[in-house]
């Protein structure tokens, strides 16, 4: 059997990825994906790909029966409201920006723009088409912006993550999305992918860890611990500062590597329900 990138890291140990990772991944994404699903999916052989995107209640009936309950009545429905409420409010500007089928907008991000060179998310689109209308962007991470990116998926659930990669750009992207995603960073000298990928469905103190596949499908999130909304990249920021690793040494919230990262973890979702927003603990 041809031995597979993400299973030689496993067996030869982190160390391996962490060295090739520093020379740069320059990998076909395609592959790439397929060999990490299928690596995540052998640790688990009984959990269907659809239910991916449930995180870390995959690996527990009593963690799940828990979230199920928590979901009969979602403590984020007054944030979907919300959203609705600053679409209706500044609809024409948005409209001209996204059209009017608020179905259809979640679905295209993230998405590679090859004009621009770069990752284009959700949130980012917000801002700008905000921006351009001379109205002031939201800050990145929580409040508005959750809220309205809570309604505009709420509207798209049941779609499936569908990001393409046709380009070199896209490709280098994803592979810079990647190195961020394995490369140990942070005092701890953590990866990403330690958790995410090698040991998912293990415990990280009180936690059990989540696979990196289905990491998009779901956000923004109500999270207990927040008791409040938000955004992908204010989980992104959350898990870099438990690294000890300063987000901002690559920017934070919506910079080009974190939008790197997400458009690695949403490529790695391909076929899974969109299903914002949700619960976590
Ligand atoms: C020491 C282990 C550890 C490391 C390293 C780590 N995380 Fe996490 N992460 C967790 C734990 C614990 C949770 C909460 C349980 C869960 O959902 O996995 C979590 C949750 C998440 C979630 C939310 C999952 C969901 O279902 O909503 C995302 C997204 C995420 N991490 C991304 C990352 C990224 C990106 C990195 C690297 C920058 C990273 N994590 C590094 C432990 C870690």
């Amino acid at each position: 059997m041809k031995k597979m990138l993400w299973m030689t890291a496993l067996s030869a140990g982190a160390v391996v990825v962490a060295t090739n990772a520093y020379a740069g991944s320059n990998v076909d994404p395609e592959t790439d994906r397929k060999q990490l699903v299928e690596f995540l999916m052998a640790k688990a052989p009984k959990v269907p790909f659809e239910d991916y995107r449930l995180g870390a209640y995959i690996y527990s009936a009593d963690k799940r029966s828990q979230y199920e309950a928590v979901n009969e009545f979602p403590p984020y429905l007054d944030h979907i409201d919300a959203g609705e409420a600053l679409w209706e409010k500044d609809k024409a500007i948005y409209e001209k920006c996204f059209g009017s089928d608020v179905s259809k907008i979640r679905p295209k991000y993230p998405y590679f723009d090859d004009d621009r060179g770069e990752v284009i998310t959700l949130e980012l689109a917000i801002n700008e088409c905000r921006k351009n209308a001379g109205l002031k962007p939201f800050k990145w991470a929580k409040g508005d912006i959750a809220k309205l990116s809570a309604y505009l998926a709420y509207n798209a659930r049941g779609q499936k993550i569908n990001v393409s990669i046709n380009s070199e750009g896209a490709k280098k992207a994803y592979n810079a999305g990647r190195d961020l995603f394995t490369k140990p960073r942070g005092q701890l000298n953590l990866s990403c992918a330690k958790c995410h990928a090698y040991n998912p469905g293990r415990r990280a103190r009180a936690n059990t860890l989540s696979p990196a596949l289905g990491h998009t499908t779901h956000f923004p999130v109500y999270r207990a611990k927040w008791s409040d909304l938000g955004t992908l990249h204010r989980r992104y920021n959350g898990c870099m500062k438990n690294m000890r690793w300063d987000p901002k040494t690559v920017g934070g919230p919506q910079s080009v590597a974190f939008r790197n990262l997400e458009f690695f973890e949403a490529y790695l979702s391909n076929g899974l329900e969109i299903d914002g927003p949700d619960y976590r603990e």
